[in-house]
């Protein structure tokens, strides 16, 4: 029980890697607020919750807007009373070259991406200070750390989102809060499965299976218990930190060294 009676806050808490985190919270005996713009999903992570006999209920809020944030902070106090950890998870994404960028989608995946971890940050942080700290961990991406075709918005948000995170540790460190973000490669849950699913991308199946040693798609139950692992004391001297989560797909590149040495 690594986070035994902590209040935790997931946004994005609905699908994927967010539901993840929500029931590895709760297995390690965290209550979880779970929240997201998705109702039904939501409410179903928080029943899953519920089977494992752990603590959740769920609020919706969309990131993107301060009014929503605020009023989940504040929900949350009023039925947990404190924040101790804060997981900044919703995301969106967009495949679209730069260029072809609709602006208004831009300002979205900005919006949700960016200023829903600010936001997420900024109302989590003075109940954090009020109970003596806790941990911020948002969700980043390897396109926060490298750039990826076709992805100018989420490129842009994701680098924002690991300085952010830098930014939280410098602003509240000295008060006892951590500020960590995780920077997961591909992985297995609908934000993927959709891209997929896109006319043509079958043709480059093979290719994203192959940017990664390890062959394969990141499960979103192996994202979560690195997150486990940064809300907990096992990470008590881990502050300002990207944790890349990605198989080892941003390591580095890799030649077929056999046909050199063999010709
Ligand atoms: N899946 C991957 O390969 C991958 C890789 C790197 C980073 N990430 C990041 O992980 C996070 C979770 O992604 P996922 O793969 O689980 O995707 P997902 O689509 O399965 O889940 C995202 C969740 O965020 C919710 N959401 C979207 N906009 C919202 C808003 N405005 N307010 C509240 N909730 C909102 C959605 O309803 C959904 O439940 C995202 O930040 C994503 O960018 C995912």
């Amino acid at each position: 029980m690594k986070l035994k009676d902590k209040i935790s806050v997931v946004t994005g808490g609905a699908s994927g890697i967010g539901r993840a985190i929500a029931l590895a919270f709760a297995q390690e005996g965290a209550r979880v607020i779970v929240a997201d713009i998705d109702t039904d999903g939501g409410k179903e992570t928080v029943e899953m919750i519920k089977k494992l006999k752990k603590s959740a209920f769920f609020v919706e809020a969309d990131v993107a807007e301060s009014a929503s944030v605020k009023n989940l902070a504040e929900k949350t106090i009023e039925r947990y009373g404190c924040i101790d950890i804060m997981v900044n998870n919703a995301g969106i994404e967009v495949f679209q070259r730069l260029a072809e960028t609709d602006e208004a989608m831009w300002d979205r995946v900005i919006a949700v991406n960016l200023r829903g971890v600010f936001l997420g940050t900024k109302y989590a942080v003075p109940h954090m200070l009020k109970n003596g700290g806790g941990a911020v961990i948002n969700m980043a991406s390897v396109a926060g750390i490298m750039g990826a075709g076709g992805l100018a918005a989420y490129n842009a948000s994701k680098g924002g989102v690991v300085l952010l995170t830098r930014n939280t540790a410098m602003d509240y460190g000295r008060k006892g809060i951590r500020a960590n973000c995780i920077c997961p490669g591909f992985i297995a849950t609908p934000m993927v499965t959709s891209i997929m699913a896109m006319p043509g991308a079958d043709a480059v199946k093979g290719q994203v299976i192959g940017l990664c040693p390890a062959g394969r798609l990141g499960k979103p139950e192996e994202v979560a218990r690195c997150a486990v692992f940064l809300a907990s004391d096992d990470a008590s001297f881990v502050n300002g930190h990207a944790l890349v989560v990605d198989g080892g797909m941003s390591a580095g590149w890799e030649i077929e060294v056999e046909k050199v040495l063999g010709g």
